[in-house]
């Protein structure tokens, strides 16, 4: 029985700004089924943070529909798309957009702080034992400017699971790294899939980790097709 975490349906999207119009995703479908691991490859432009923001709820398609948790995110307002996101879905960005003037573990903590019924001190006790998992217990004071590239997206992909989210969207999570702390955090990444049984569908230029992955998708011509790429 298949176990549908997000699935989008026949989504397009175009932008319309002045230069002109440009039509990004001419029809995307997309499942993302418990405890997946797919990763998303493409050229550059082809659409791929496009597709992952209209999948998080961050942004609507032009038209089609994404649903998670049975609700089409086109149907609610900006408030509701929020809740929904928070509710089911962690969300790790590029540049991991810490914010700078709080430590490890209030970042960690805020997607909790952000419901309306939050218990502080739980929200405390569960990001550190997230941070703990990631490997970051003895950084949990520090402030992002304080972390290092690697350390920052550590913290970034346990804000992204402190919520315990049915899947993570992350946009080249390690994009940034050099070769070695990248293949450390693809490594955390593909053990807290195994673990935790969160579905992740990363965005991603490097081959290796996707020859590591489940599924392999590849954005082309504003679609998106299953590539047989898998080692
Ligand atoms: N807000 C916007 N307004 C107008 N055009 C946009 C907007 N956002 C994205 N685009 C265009 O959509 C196309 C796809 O952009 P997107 O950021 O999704 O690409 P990408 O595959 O993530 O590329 P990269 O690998 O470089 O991150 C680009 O041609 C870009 O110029
Ligand atoms: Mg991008």
């Amino acid at each position: 029985m298949s176990d549908s975490i997000l699935r989008c349906r026949n989504i397009t999207k175009s932008f319309d700004e002045g230069a002109g119009k440009v039509d990004v995703l001419k029809g995307v479908d997309f499942e993302l089924n418990r405890g997946d691991f797919a990763a998303i490859i493409g050229n550059s432009g082809s659409g791929k943070t496009t597709l992952l923001h209209l999948l998080g709820g961050l942004d609507i398609p032009t038209s089609g529909s994404v649903e998670v948790g049975g609700k089409d995110f086109a149907k609610l307002n900006q408030k509701q798309r929020g809740d929904l996101r928070n509710q089911h879905i962690g969300f790790v960005y590029q540049f991991h957009h810490l914010l700078a003037e709080f430590s490890a573990l209030e970042n960690v903590a805020m997607p909790l702080l952000m419901r309306k019924s939050v218990d502080v001190k739980q929200a405390r006790a569960q990001s550190q034992k997230i941070l703990d998992k990631v490997g970051l217990s003895h950084r949990v004071k520090h402030k992002p400017s304080e972390l290092s590239g690697g350390e920052r997206q550590r913290v970034a992909i346990a804000r992204a699971l402190v919520t315990e989210p049915d899947c993570v969207l992350a946009d080249e999570p390690t994009g940034n790294l050099d070769v070695h702390t990248a293949r450390e955090i693809q490594q955390l990444m593909l053990e807290l899939n195994e673990s935790l049984q969160t579905s992740f569908l990363i965005v991603t230029h490097d081959l290796g980790l996707a020859g590591q992955v489940k599924r392999v998708f590849k954005m082309e011509d504003g679609t998106l097709s299953e590539s047989d790429l898998v080692a």
